[in-house]
């Protein structure tokens, strides 16, 4: 027996968060009555429909790609740009797990667990992610200090980070360095450049927890291994804030 909405999210239909949404809602009928207290407990045979549609089982698939930069990270573009999944398999119904920006390439993954989406991009799990920053500027070493203890903005604060400054070019008046965070809000690292001043020049994710694509072109991808999707799992529950 499962939690109805860890079932749901599982699923791929949502994320856990949004089912929990549903069923308070009274959005969800389990074996056909309405289900609306979170932790309900279901059986793998049980019927569950959500605003009217009846989940279907699905088996879960895990890719990790390299993302190109010159694409986006939803299903479809109201642009009409290229997106990731046009670098996919189509057969199954997959998604983006999170945003990586149209000029920003590296890690992503692909799933159609709602449940390890959610664990790889919320804020509170604090699974680190590790980019590549190519900088106009050259970072002062006040910046860095304040990178590792943290920043605020008007709007927004941001956790400390991991900087390592490893390139600089003073004729150019450029610098690369990799900076390692654990939140992943969205535009978070041109954002915090912002803040300090600066204007990225080019991003890549070099790294999700401990996963890298150094070994795949830019639009190629590889199914995770399954030591692969336990470890993250675990490295996420292990940064969980309670
Ligand atoms: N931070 C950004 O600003 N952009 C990305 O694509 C990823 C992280």
């Amino acid at each position: 027996m499962e939690r109805l909405q860890k079932v749901i999210a599982q699923s791929g239909y949502c994320s856990r968060r949004k089912a929990e949404e549903y069923i308070i809602q009274g959005k969800v009928k389990v074996n056909g009555k309405v289900t609306d207290i979170l932790g309900t407990k279901v059986h793998s045979n049980d019927t569950i429909e959500i605003n009217g549609t009846v989940l279907e089982k699905e088996e879960h698939v895990y890719y990790v790609m390299n993302k190109p930069k010159g694409c986006v990270c939803t299903s479809r573009d109201e642009l009409g740009r290229k997106t990731v999944l046009d670098y996919m398999p189509s057969e199954k119904r997959i998604y983006p797990v999170g945003r990586l920006d149209f000029d920003t390439s590296g890690v992503l993954f692909l799933t159609n667990d709602g449940d390890f989406a959610n664990k790889m991009i919320h804020p509170r799990y604090h699974l680190p992610k590790t980019y590549i920053v190519n900088l106009q500027g050259i970072l002062k070493d006040e910046d860095i200090k304040q990178l590792r203890r943290g920043l605020k903005g008007a709007h927004e604060k941001y956790l400390p980070a991991k900087v390592y400054l490893f390139d600089t070019d003073e004729g150019r008046d450029r610098c690369r360095f990799e900076l390692t965070i654990t939140e992943g809000k969205n535009h978070q690292v041109k954002n915090m450049m912002e803040l300090l001043g600066y204007k990225v020049r080019r991003l890549h994710r070099k790294k999700v927890g401990f996963v890298e694509v150094e070994d795949l072109k830019p639009g190629q991808y590889r199914r995770l291994k399954p030591y692969e999707i336990k470890k993250l799992m675990a490295m996420s529950m292990q940064g969980e804030t309670k």
